[in-house]
């Protein structure tokens, strides 16, 4: 039976340990080596298949190396105060996290993004030959944050800019919510009907399609709930015409990142296509 003392120290411990988690981050494991680790292990013709079938969709529950995951939910936990926060009445609730952001803070999330083992798995998927998005595009890697309630994004595509696709990985880092990412695939095929789906993403889950033809939302989060997503985007030809560019750059800085952070290539006198990393 233990005392109150006991109860005292072990509460104390408990809260100390707590506290002091996020500042141990986890070594960083080496992004090809712990891709190949997984993607070698998978049916990859049958998710090429189920890929294709579902109109440029798939779902995995359980897709990264542990260890990939325990570093990407440090690295979200610690950038919580960089969240930008947006709210667009009638559609959009949530904060997010550019790539510029990550790159100061989080670089681990940079070279899985650019790891050619996982470029080289979603080629296989899609077919496609991809490439990483241009310097100046804060979607190329970002993370979304719902933490508070209500925060949610409706019923969208993630519309090509560019003159080529666009395609959306999106990878589970934390999720203790009721958040849902509900789905409708081939409504863009007239040939086949409509497929609605729903997910909860897991951490170390992942999502991957084709922007232009996976219509999608995120359901809105209950009270003292929290999850944190990761996207990547990768495109098929990163030249964008001017005016896209324009209306890119405006959507961004209004729904997701801030005008700072979406204009700061452009004050220094970048644009974007030149840099195409
Ligand atoms: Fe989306």
């Amino acid at each position: 039976m233990s005392t109150h003392a006991e109860d005292d120290l072990a509460a104390s411990i408990t809260r100390e340990s707590a506290v002091a988690a996020p500042a141990q981050a986890p070594a960083a494991p080496d992004a090809d080596r712990a891709v190949a680790s997984r993607t070698r292990t998978f049916d990859n013709p049958r998710l090429r298949k189920d890929f294709a079938d579902q109109g440029a969709f798939l779902y995995m529950e359980d897709f990264l190396a542990p260890e990939v995951t325990a570093q990407l939910v440090h690295s979200a936990r610690a950038l919580l105060d960089e969240v930008n926060r947006n709210y667009l009445p009638g559609h959009k609730q949530g904060g997010s996290v550019s790539r510029h952001t990550i790159d100061r803070l989080a670089p681990f999330i940079a070279e899985l993004y650019r790891s050619k083992e996982l470029i080289g798995w979603l080629e296989q998927l899609s077919g496609d030959k991809l490439q990483v998005s241009p310097a100046d595009d804060p979607h190329a890697y970002a993370l979304y944050y719902y933490t508070r309630p209500g925060d949610h994004i409706g019923w969208h595509y993630d519309t090509s800019y560019y003159d080529g696709r666009r395609y959306t990985l999106l990878l589970g880092v934390i999720d203790e919510s009721s958040c849902r990412l509900d789905y409708e695939l081939h409504t863009r095929n007239p040939d086949v009907p409509d497929q609605p789906g729903s997910v909860q993403i897991p951490p170390g889950g992942l999502v991957f399609f084709d922007g232009d033809k996976l219509r999608h939302r995120i359901t809105p989060a209950g009270p003292n709930e929290m999850r944190v997503s990761l996207t990547f985007e990768y495109v098929t030809d990163p030249n964008m015409r001017p005016w896209r560019r324009f209306i890119s750059n405006m959507k961004d800085a209004i729904a997701y990142f801030g005008f700072r952070q979406v204009f700061r290539q452009m004050t220094r006198g970048n644009s974007r296509g030149e840099d195409r990393a």
